[in-house]
This record gives C-alpha cells, sequence and structure tokens, in this order.
C-alpha cells in the first residue's frame, strides 16, 4: 500500500532519481565515424560496407565460386563448433600475444593477402598496414596487391610484413618480386598452391565483372549510389598491380603469367633457394599434401580454401587440423583460413592447434565500410572477441587454449578429456605453446 500511498511529489522525486541512468551518449559528429562505432561485429562491418561500395565491388570481395559451399559450410562448420570453458581459473588478464616464425606479433591472427585492394577503398593497403601497424598485426601483401612492395614497406614501420607470391610462368619475375620484397623487410614468403586457374566467381561474371576486373558501366552507375567510392575512385591513380608495374590495361597480360599451372612440387626447391627467411606453403587442403610440403622442407603451411573462391565442394580448412596437426605440428608452423570472422572463430582454431588464423574478408568489410578508421574498428572488434572469449574460457595466452576447449560435431571426446590447468603451477614445466596444443589430442 505503500506505492499507492506516496504523495505525487515524492513520485515525482523518484522519477528524476532514474536520471542518473540516462546517460546521454557522446555524440559522434563525422557519420563514418559513427557508422563504425555502431557496428559491433565484423557481420555489422558487412553491413555498412554493402552501402558504402558498388555492389559489384561488395560482391567481389563477399562472393565466392560456383555455388559458394565451401564458404558456407566453414561458417557452419565454425558455428558448430561448441567451446568448453572451465571456470574459476583465477585469471583476470589475458595475453594474446605469440610468436611467428621469429617474429613476436600482438595477435594470434593475420591479416590476409588480397588483390585489388585499392577497389575495396582508394587508400588501400596502404589504409591496411597502418592499421596492422598500430595494433601490432602482421600484413601479408598480395602479388596482385595495388600497392608496391616498397610503398608497403615505408608504411609499415618494423611491423611484421608477409609477402605472398603467385608463381609467374616467368622466372625472372618470381625473382625480382622476392629480392625487392627481401630487399624492403619482408619476413615470411607466402607462396599460394590453390590457384592453377582462378575459380569461376558467378557473382563477378554476373555483373560483367571479369576476370581480372573490369568495372562494367552498370558499376559506375550504381557507383552514382555510393559518391564517396566513386569520387575516391575516379580522383586517385587507376588500379593497377603495383608490384608488377605496368597500367591498369596490363592487369589482364598480368593475369595471364600469374598462375603457373606446370608447377609442381619439385619447383618449390628453386623458390626456396631465391629465399633465406621462412617458406610457407598457403592452401594445403589435405593431411597428404600437408606431409609433402613437410617432406619438402617448408616452414610452414596455411589450410586454406581461398575463402572459398577456388574450388567449390573443397574440404572445411578448420575441420583439417587436429589431423594435420598431429602429422605435421611438430615440425611445422600451421595456420588456417577460410570463414573467419570472429574472435570465437580464432580462438576455436587456435584451440584445435593452429598456430595462426589468417583473416581476409574480416578486415576487408572494415575497409570497405571506413577505410584505415574501418580496418581500425575491425581489428578491435576482433582482439576484445578473443580476449572476452579466452577470459570466458579461462584461459590465460593463447598457447593455452587446448583441444580440449572445444567439442567438434561428432565427437564427444573433449568433453571427456581432462582439463589442463590454464596457469602452470610453481615449478612446473609446460612445453611451449603449439607443441602444448598438440599434446592434448582430440582421437
Ligand atoms: C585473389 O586471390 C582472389 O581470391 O580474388
Amino acid at each position: 500500500m505503500d506505492r499507492i500511498d506516496r504523495s505525487w511529489t515524492a513520485r515525482i522525486a523518484d522519477a528524476l532519481e532514474l536520471r542518473h541512468f540516462l546517460v546521454p551518449r557522446t555524440p559522434i559528429l563525422s557519420p563514418a565515424r559513427r557508422r563504425l562505432a555502431r557496428a559491433l561485429t565484423v557481420a555489422d562491418l558487412r553491413k555498412v560496407a554493402a552501402r558504402q561500395v558498388p555492389r559489384a565491388v561488395f560482391d567481389y570481395t563477399d562472393g565466392a565460386a560456383d555455388e559458394e559451399i565451401s564458404l558456407r559450410r566453414t561458417r557452419e562448420y565454425l558455428r558448430e563448433l561448441t567451446f568448453v570453458p572451465s571456470s574459476l581459473s583465477g585469471l583476470e588478464a589475458v595475453d594474446t600475444s605469440t610468436t611467428l616464425f621469429g617474429a613476436k606479433v600482438a595477435q594470434p591472427f593475420v591479416l590476409a593477402p588480397t588483390g585489388f585492394t585499392r577497389m575495396m577503398h582508394a587508400d588501400g593497403e596502404t589504409a591496411v598496414v597502418r592499421s596492422a601497424r598500430r595494433h601490432g598485426v602482421a600484413y601479408t601483401l598480395s602479388t596482385m596487391g595495388t600497392t608496391s612492395i616498397e610503398q608497403v614497406a615505408a608504411e609499415s614501420a618494423d611491423a611484421p610484413l608477409w609477402f605472398q607470391l603467385y608463381v609467374s610462368r616467368d622466372r625472372e619475375t618470381n625473382a625480382d618480386l622476392l629480392r625487392r620484397a627481401r630487399a624492403a623487410g619482408y619476413g615470411a614468403l607466402l607462396v599460394t598452391v590453390d590457384v592453377p586457374v582462378g575459380g569461376q566467381r558467378l557473382r563477378d561474371a554476373r555483373h560483367g565483372f571479369g576476370y581480372p576486373p573490369r568495372l562494367a558501366a552498370g558499376t559506375f552507375l550504381d557507383g552514382l549510389r555510393r559518391p564517396g567510392w566513386t569520387a575516391r575512385f575516379l580522383t586517385t591513380p587507376p588500379l593497377s598491380f603495383a608490384s608488377l608495374g605496368g597500367s591498369t590495361k596490363d592487369l589482364g597480360a598480368h593475369m595471364a603469367h600469374l598462375f603457373d599451372p606446370t608447377m609442381t612440387i619439385a619447383d618449390l626447391q628453386w623458390l626456396r633457394q631465391e629465399w633465406d627467411g621462412p617458406f610457407v606453403v598457403k592452401g594445403v587442403q589435405s593431411v597428404a599434401d600437408a606431409v609433402r610440403y613437410a617432406e619438402a622442407g617448408v616452414d610452414g603451411i596455411i589450410l586454406s580454401n581461398h575463402g572459398g573462391r577456388q574450388l567449390d565442394r573443397s574440404p572445411t580448412p578448420v575441420a583439417l587440423l587436429p589431423e594435420v596437426v598431429d602429422a605435421v605440428g611438430s615440425r611445422l608452423t600451421v595456420g588456417v583460413d577460410s570463414g573467419f570472422l570472429s574472435g570465437a572463430d580464432i580462438a576455436a582454431a587456435l584451440a584445435l592447434g593452429a598456430d595462426f588464423v589468417m583473416l581476409g574478408r574480416a578486415y576487408l568489410y572494415g575497409l570497405m565500410a571506413g577505410g584505415e578508421l574501418g580496418v581500425d574498428r575491425a581489428l578491435e572488434i576482433l582482439s576484445a572477441e578473443l580476449v572476452r572469449t579466452m577470459k570466458l574460457l579461462g584461459v590465460g595466452a593463447v598457447d593455452d587454449l587446448t583441444p580440449a576447449h572445444v567439442r567438434v560435431p561428432g565427437t564427444e571426446a573433449a568433453a571427456r578429456a581432462p582439463f589442463r590447468a590454464t596457469r602452470p603451477r610453481p615449478g612446473e614445466h609446460r612445453p611451449g605453446g603449439a607443441q602444448a596444443r598438440r599434446t592434448a589430442s582430440l582421437r
């Protein structure tokens, strides 16, 4: 009855007390910054991106090959993984840093090489490498990059840079690229092996957006609805494969030579001699191939189906991890990519034995959504999600993520596996990171 008896002045006074809960948001005046601040996930950034760039540009980035089965399956597989947390682990802070090919990085994820990056936003690779540097994240420049090896290096300061090579039919082109990358201070070399021929990207074909990309008239009409993108595109230097020289009209000629379908594993030996740093093969899709590359003496492999952009119905890279890590993990650094869009996805792959995860679309959505600030937003979101996931799992360091933290669809083994303490006890010896993860096998 107390409530009924209260005077209206007392009720107003109570209501006014609520004002303490009404904290107004600090207004963000710039519409671009406001859009980015409201994006809470990479999926949100993807939606912003779709409104900032012409449809053909968005679809080039977002799309995959044929029926896009590879990409869909990979996303579904990641979503089906179940985390198994350990509670009351006594952790306050977590450390996401790791060492990859001898270089310390703040995050266990690496920005993947992407072609035509300046088409997504005119600031292209420059925006990406600056953001990577600020976040202590390694960045990989693509042979099909639209900013040169030297320009990207000039923006990277001393942040870790990797270079990705599409092996050209012309050996001198390969040797020249490697010499320049080495001279500019790139660390690891990634040789992509899943492109003996370009995949059939139906969205691109339907936009009249060929391979190599030609921006059809429709893209420019659509561009009228995307004035920011169009103004930048028309007022900045035309797209070219900046490290390969030549102009926009040479893109097609370069593409014809870029992928040498006659290449065999024996040719890797020749390339290996041209590069004295870490040598990594990107695009491995089976345990048998992982073993062959290990026997060929590479330093690392990346399990990848090229984000579903090459062979459709290809194996789901993250699903290959446990077996591949069992087979070659003690000899090689093992990375994985394709379909990774969140910190939780990344944590799951690390738990399944990956030493690092590569991200392509995840940062490109940010780039399309808002240039360098958009890449910053993507990296902020991903690192915050990774930290939160690790805390919720009760794991203090990336090396402490083990297969016991993830239940794979169709297996119950992880749920039964005993937990390792997440912190070493005084005097306890822990094998190093990836090795620690490998000791806990799923099967
Ligand atoms: C280039 O590597 C692409 O997938 O478009």
